[in-house]
């Protein structure tokens, strides 16, 4: 068991969600005050939350991976990087971003409520890149009908699949977030017989049953991003929502895919978009173009809550900017001075 406690990151699926995809502008103040709220959090995620706790409020934040380097420098965590582009049968776009929120609730009011106060707290600090609000669509469905979920692991299950332990000790009870808006051509994909979008998708449309491996097709949704090395499965959990604007012809999902290790995702990606074999790509794509990409960083619940309780970082940070010279680590033992943080840049 990792000994700081995780973010939220394996939650359950909510009625609710916002996805806030923000970025710093340059400048000592402004990452003091990302590091502010980012030790505050837990406090507002309370003051919100208790106003209805059961409504299940979560929040997750997550840090990209140049703002990683601008905020905490080293020591990173090791799969942090920026989300490389894939180009092979479809285009799957890197976009920017520097923090992530991640809003869920049973209720959009709490969810707004909360991005209201941590939006507030950012002020001019950050520049929305992107904003989503994704809401429930009957039995969990995607809007192209589908059940979206349904293969998640749950419980320990969860954890496993997403939490860092001991392959990086320094950022164990941390996790990696990969998010991508995609938008539907909901006119295309309605004119696909249902038989043959179940097979695109790789489960029946009502009823959500797995097709059976003679009926799948190896080009598949499912077949596609189940991936196995050494016997066992790459997990990785789901908290994927729909999102739209009907005036402007919008339909969406949100993929926002949790996991110990960015390469779970990048692999899946990799299955999707050029193929496998290359070429045997997802033909959901066809009918579904993501229009961001952004792989985040989400330490643990810990580390973000004793942010504040390194006030040497703070002013070492402050004076290499106002002595125009790059930010060196500020700690003198080359640590960030963070819970479990604390002393582990000296062993690397
Ligand atoms: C337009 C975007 C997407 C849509 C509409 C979508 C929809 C679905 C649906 C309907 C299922 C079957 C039910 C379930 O088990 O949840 C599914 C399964 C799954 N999807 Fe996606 N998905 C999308 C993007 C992605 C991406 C980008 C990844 C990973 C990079 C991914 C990974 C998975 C995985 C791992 C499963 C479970 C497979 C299994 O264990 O059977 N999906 N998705």
């Amino acid at each position: 068991m990792p000994s700081s406690n995780p973010q939220p990151v394996a939650a359950p699926l909510t009625r609710a969600a916002m996805f806030l995809v923000v970025t710093v502008n340059d400048g000592a103040a402004h990452e003091e005050t990302v590091k502010g709220l980012a030790a505050d959090l837990s406090g507002l995620l309370r003051s919100v939350g208790f106003r209805d706790s059961d409504s299940r409020l979560s929040c997750v934040m997550g840090f990209g991976s140049d703002a990683w380097d601008r905020l905490f420098g080293a020591p990173r965590p090791k799969e942090l990087h920026p989300f490389r582009e894939i180009q092979g049968q479809h285009h799957a776009p890197a976009t920017p971003g520097d923090l992530f929120f991640h809003i869920r609730a049973q209720r959009m009011d709490m969810c707004f409520e909360l991005a209201t106060q941590i939006m507030g707290r950012l002020g001019d600090t950050v520049v929305t890149a992107d904003e989503v609000h994704g809401f429930k669509y009957f039995d969990d469905r995607d809007l192209l009908g589908f059940v979206d979920g349904t293969e998640n692991p749950v419980d320990q299950d969860a954890i496993d699949a997403t939490v860092i332990g001991d392959e990086d000790p320094a950022f164990a009870g941390g996790s990696y977030v990969i998010v991508q808006k995609y938008l539907h051509d909901l006119k295309a994909w309605n004119a696909v017989p249902v038989e043959q979008q179940e097979g695109f998708v790789g489960r029946t449309k009502l009823s959500d049953i797995e097709l059976d491996d003679a009926t799948k097709p190896s080009f598949a949704h499912n077949a596609l991003t189940v991936i196995e090395e050494n016997g066992q499965e790459l997990k990785i959990v789901r908290a994927n929502m729909p999102f739209g604007e009907v005036g402007k012809g919008e339909y969406g999902t949100y993929f926002c895919g949790y996991t110990s290790s960015p390469r779970k995702v990048e692999l899946m990606l990799e299955n999707m978009f050029v193929g496998k074999p290359p070429g045997n790509y997802d033909r959901l794509l066809d009918f579904s173009r993501p229009v961001t990409g952004t792989l985040f960083f989400v330490p643990s619940a810990t580390f973000l809550d004793e942010v504040a309780a390194a006030p040497a970082a703070a002013a070492a940070a402050a004076a290499a900017e106002s002595a125009a010279e790059p930010a060196e680590p500020a700690m003198t033992d080359g640590s960030l001075g963070i819970g479990s943080l604390k002393k582990e840049a000296s062993k690397e």
